[in-house]
């Protein structure tokens, strides 16, 4: 027999063991499952490529899917073989909470190529053990200490603003906000801003590349033999292959040279302005005699950090702006406020002043609430002991999640949910709403940088509302669309607003 003949056939008994292996599964599947009471279409019982076919074939947001399955399903969903989303808001808090220390799902978080830092971290364990290393950098006593950092990239991002509007232009805020964001994280974890404001019109090369990428990040986690060799392969030749992709490759040979760098030399981080990650990272007491972070591991924590520390919090800045200059009323209460807490312009108030704002706190709580955040559910692995959800027994090693856009939209939780409205986290009762504030997750895997975040919101919102007077320049509702690529993939055109400076 002919040698290729025998390879035809090796081929086709192996296609056809996997076929069967399939048919038997998805039988196994839709009739003996334990997960089969569940309700749901029967394509997601059936096998995992439902949920391929409607993310990548269709191109649908899985967030719109969701919504779709709970009004037809009802408030617990089957949405894959052994996978189940929850729509009630009190699941949320049975999913996530501090009792619950359960694994991240690996399908999902491995798709970002950053399985060994404090996000991509799996277990809980390895997880704490790194976020204790790097909570002293993100406490709230150190973003205190260190706000000046923040202030200085506010105040960059002001002085273009200003230069924009004498050249008669309008400013780009939807880059404009996260080449701030972006600037502050990286001068904060790094002491070296990649310097996003500087480029022109805020096209920020690194900003470009993560937000084209965005739709790759689907990709991979339905097929993470193609994340494999993107990444596998010579950058060159990645970055012909994914054009798409090009951008985060330069990122991974800066940040990879960032860290090459100070593991070689790490005397060099004594000359650095303030404490960094890699003086947490690579501090043996901090450590308690564990190994230190490989060279890969350090590099896939800066990456996280950078994705984490940049999008969400530029996000929210962009939606709360949009807001406040779409209501005449709140705009005007919004600059009364800080007209009163900040009479001299040159002497801006410190974080903790402006914290006491009740309006300005009220925004930046609406605008964590109405801005997407991550949008995707946080997937969890039920652990053996099982779990109550929704007054439901789950089984255990049952993939589990819920996104949080459904507790912050919950109509029963906060009236008119789509509505920008301040004013709610104002009333009498709205202690009882700070509950259902879930923008930075709750649990172990909660958020590390909401310090952080926080600091960036109230010293930009302030600076943009007292600073200027802002006014869009042809951004409405339509362009706000965005599509759920684990962060949202905005679709329309950017939030392009006119800044002019203020003199008293
Ligand atoms: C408004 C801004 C932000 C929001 C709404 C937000 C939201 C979140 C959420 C929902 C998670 C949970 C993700 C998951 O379970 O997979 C998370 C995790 C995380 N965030 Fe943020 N984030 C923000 C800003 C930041 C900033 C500025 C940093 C920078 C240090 C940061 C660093 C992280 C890290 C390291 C994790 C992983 C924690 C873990 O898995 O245990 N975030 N964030």
């Amino acid at each position: 027999m002919l040698r290729s003949d025998i390879l035809l056939r090796v081929v086709a008994a192996v296609s056809s063991a996997w076929v069967l292996q399939r048919i038997i599964a998805g039988i196994f599947n839709v009739l003996y499952h334990p997960l089969t009471a569940f309700p749901g279409p029967r394509g997601a019982a059936l096998t995992a490529w439902y949920k391929t076919y409607q993310e990548v074939c269709l191109g649908r947001s899985w967030i719109d899917v969701l919504h779709d399955l709970h009004r037809q399903y009802g408030k617990v969903v089957r949405v894959g073989p052994n996978e189940l989303h929850f729509s009630d808001p009190a699941a949320y808090h049975e999913i996530y909470n501090n009792s619950n220390r359960w694994d991240k799902e690996a399908g999902l978080y491995r798709s970002f190529g950053e399985d060994r830092s404090s996000f991509g971290f799996l277990t809980y364990a390895e997880s704490k053990q790194r976020k204790d290393i790097m909570a002293p950098l993100f406490s709230r006593r150190a973003i205190f200490e260190l706000q000046d950092l923040v202030q200085t990239q506010v105040d960059r991002l002001c002085e273009i603003l200003e230069s924009n509007n004498a050249a008669e232009k309008s400013s780009d805020l939807f880059f404009g906000l996260r080449c701030f964001t972006m600037d502050t994280i990286t001068s904060f974890c790094f002491a070296k801003s990649v310097n996003a404001l500087a480029e022109p019109d805020f096209r920020a090369p690194i900003l470009e590349a993560m937000e084209a990428s965005l739709p790759a990040f689907v990709l991979f986690k339905h097929f993470s033999i193609i994340r494999r060799a993107v990444f596998g392969m010579p950058p060159w030749l990645s970055v012909l292959v994914s054009p798409q992709t090009a951008g985060l490759i330069r990122l991974q040979q800066v940040l990879g040279a960032q860290v090459t760098d100070v593991v070689k030399n790490p005397e060099s981080l004594q000359g650095a302005p303030h404490r960094i990650i890699y003086h947490e990272l690579l501090n043996p007491e901090a450590s308690k005699g564990l190994p230190l972070p490989s060279a890969g591991s350090l590099y896939e924590e800066a990456q996280a950090l950078l994705f984490g520390g940049s999008d969400i919090t530029g996000n929210t800045l962009m939606l709360g702006t949009f807001h406040l200059l779409e209501s005449p009323s709140l705009l005007k209460r919004m600059k009364e406020e800080l007209l009163r807490a900040w009479p001299a312009l040159d002497k801006p108030p410190r974080f903790e002043d402006l914290e006491k704002l009740p309006f300005l706190t009220a925004v930046i709580k609406e605008s964590l609430r109405i801005s997407p955040g991550v949008a995707s559910p946080l997937l969890r692995v039920v652990p053996t002991t099982g779990a109550t959800i929704s007054g439901s027994y789950i089984p255990q090693n049952t993939v589990v999640g819920m996104s949080g856009c459904f507790v912050h939209n919950s109509e029963e939780i906060f009236k008119e949910p789509n509505n920008f409205n301040p004013d709610r986290w104002l009333e009498p009762n709205s202690a009882s709403l700070e509950r259902w504030l879930v923008a930075f997750s709750r649990g172990p895997r909660m958020c590390m940088g909401q310090n952080l975040a926080y600091c960036e919101l109230y010293l930009a919102f302030a600076a943009l509302f007292r600073r200027f007077d802002l006014e869009l320049d042809g951004t409405s509702v339509a362009d706000l669309t965005w599509r759920e690529c684990f962060l949202p993939h905005f679709q329309g055109r950017h939030l392009q607003t006119f800044c002019r400076p203020v003199t008293v």
